[in-house]
């Protein structure tokens, strides 16, 4: 395992990172903790969890249940001290027009909720889930800076920005003497690349930290579906994720299947070749895995220090 500081921050984290979004929703808690405590035994120090995650996300009306969280917090227990805790607010928590968003109501409100999932007196990254065009960023920052001097908070992050909403986000924060975002979390994968073209540009000059996920494309560079209608049984879209489809693409499984031709060449499976493609990327500072079985983690494990020739990466950039 590979570390390094998270952005302009003194904090190392682990270039895996993992990703908990199916805890409590695809993934009961025996099954959960077992991921959780493989992660840890590997060296994986960064936990990414969010309050919208849990069964909720499956609902008609899709708002947070916390189950995640929940999870957590119990796994947690007696270890608090070993990891870098993530977790996220601003998607729907309710119904009410209220219980979504990044205004200071919402997020003095969630933060007390999470930490009281998650069983701990602070957060070690809180990430505001998307941006909130209808909230001041001057608000949104000056909360969260208030939280980091309570102590509740250590660093704060965003996610799904586009880059010039973080660089407006740390131009205000440098007017006002506010709290930066230290990282950006994008999803980011070899089927899927617009970030190339703004935001790791901008987390590179900017020394932002950047977090990926979906480095697998949700299963899709896993290779287990070779077409639109091969689901296999246990899998993610068997399950219902609706996300997926949108990999699900004439063009992608074409391209999955060259990428698992040099994979064999190197002797690693598609889903360790497609991890180690993202961690030979410019300003990836660590990928989320959202590992679902404890096999995924240590997989991934595996490939976290394998360096890629210029030859390699010229290579697959022409597939
Ligand atoms: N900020 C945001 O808006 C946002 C959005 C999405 C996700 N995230 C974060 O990123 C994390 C990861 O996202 P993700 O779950 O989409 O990531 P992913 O790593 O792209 O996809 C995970 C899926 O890939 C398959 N997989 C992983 N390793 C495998 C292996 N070794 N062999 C075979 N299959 C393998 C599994 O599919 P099966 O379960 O089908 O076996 C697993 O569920 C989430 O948990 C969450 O923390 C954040």
């Amino acid at each position: 395992m590979i570390y390094s500081k998270l952005g302009f921050s003194g904090l190392h984290v682990s270039n895996l990172s993992l990703g908990t979004m199916a805890f409590g929703r695809w993934i009961d808690e025996k099954a959960s903790v077992q991921i959780f405590d493989t992660a840890l035994d590997v060296g994986i120090n960064l936990i990414d969890t969010a309050n919208f995650y849990g069964k909720g996300q499956d609902e008609q009306f899709l708002y947070g249940t916390g189950e995640s969280e929940e999870i957590i917090g119990r796994a947690l227990k007696g270890r608090r001290d070993k990891v870098v805790l993530a977790t996220k607010v601003g998607l729907p928590m309710g119904k009410d027009i209220n219980d979504a968003g990044l205004s200071k109501f919402h997020i003095m409100r969630e933060v007390e909720n999470s930490l009281q999932r998650l069983q701990t007196d602070y957060i070690d990254l809180y990430q505001v889930h998307r941006f909130d065009d209808q909230t001041p960023l001057e608000e949104t920052l000056s909360t969260l800076t208030s939280l980091v001097n309570q102590g509740k908070v250590r660093y704060i992050g965003c996610s799904n920005y586009a880059a010039w909403q973080i660089a407006k986000a740390n131009g205000i924060s440098n007017l006002h003497g506010l709290e930066h975002f230290v990282s950006s979390q994008s999803q980011y994968n070899l089927l899927s690349r617009e970030l190339e073209e703004e935001v790791v540009p901008y987390c590179v000059s900017e020394k932002v930290g950047l977090l990926v996920y979906s480095p697998m494309a949700r299963g899709m560079l896993s290779g287990k579906y070779t077409s639109h209608n091969d689901v296999p049984e246990g899998s993610r879209a068997a399950r219902g994720e609706k996300l997926i489809q949108n990999y699900f693409k004439d063009e992608n499984f074409g391209r999955v299947e060259a990428y698992k031709q040099v994979a064999v060449e190197h002797d690693v499976n598609l889903s360790q070749f497609s991890l180690a493609w993202i961690l030979n990327q410019p300003a990836v500072t660590s990928a989320i895995i959202g590992a679902s079985k404890p096999h995924h983690v240590t997989d991934a494990a595996q490939i976290s220090d394998w360096i890629w020739s210029d030859e390699l990466k010229q290579r697959v950039n022409i597939l």
